[in-house]
């Protein structure tokens, strides 16, 4: 695991709202790896196994919990793959949020730089979900980056059968997310 650093190297932490082994949001993280900018990487955090949250535990959170908090804590910028469930975010994507938050004064999201990316087989490309999500993004006090948004639809058209995104439109929006992330971050760290 990389750790934040000063010699200008920005690490980016990617999480993906979606359990599922052939998901399309944990495949897109998957090719943002492959189109991170020099000087940047990205690491990729699972978020299977994490419990439901109950504030009875928040002051003893799981072990999954305590990684995560590390893993966003010691990332300089956080990428989110969400996918768009009921016109809104995964319930397992709310609740690592939700958990990586507490306890109040301890959230592991404060100041962080954020980016959307979200694919769904819908035609709205999860634009819904990615709003609600940035809804968030106001308690949490994180830094989204504005542009480019990046709303993936009809997704299942846009992968091969091994699961790699085929779509060069969506992998060069990508690419650019990517420049705009590290320097928004590089701008913030700056200031
Ligand atoms: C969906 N899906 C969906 N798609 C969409 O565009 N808008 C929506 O509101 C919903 N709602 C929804 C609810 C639930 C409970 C499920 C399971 C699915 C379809 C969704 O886009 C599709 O399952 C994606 O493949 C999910 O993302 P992953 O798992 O492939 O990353």
């Amino acid at each position: 695991m990389n750790t934040k650093n000063t010699d200008g190297h920005i690490t980016i932490l990617g999480i993906a709202g979606s359990l599922r082994r052939a998901s399309f949001n944990r495949a897109i993280l998957r090719t943002a790896q492959s189109l991170t900018p020099q000087n940047a990487t990205l690491e990729v955090f699972e978020i299977d196994n994490i419990p439901g949250f109950s504030e009875d535990h928040e002051l003893d959170p799981p072990a999954k919990v305590v990684e995560l908090k590390a893993r966003v804590r010691a990332a300089d910028a956080i990428l989110i793959a969400t996918p768009e469930y009921n016109y809104s975010i995964p319930g397992v994507l709310k609740n690592a949020i939700d958990w990586a938050s507490r306890p109040y004064g301890d959230s592991a999201w404060d100041g962080k730089p954020v980016a959307v990316i979200g694919a769904s087989i819908g035609t709205m490309g999860t634009a819904r979900a990615q709003y609600h999500l940035r809804q968030s993004f106001v308690f949490l006090n994180m830094y989204p980056l504005n542009h480019p948004e990046v709303m993936i639809a009809n997704a299942a058209s846009k992968f091969d059968k091994q699961g790699n995104f085929m779509d060069e439109t969506g992998k060069e929006l990508i690419r650019q997310l990517l420049i705009k992330l590290v320097e928004w971050t590089r701008l913030l760290r700056s200031a």
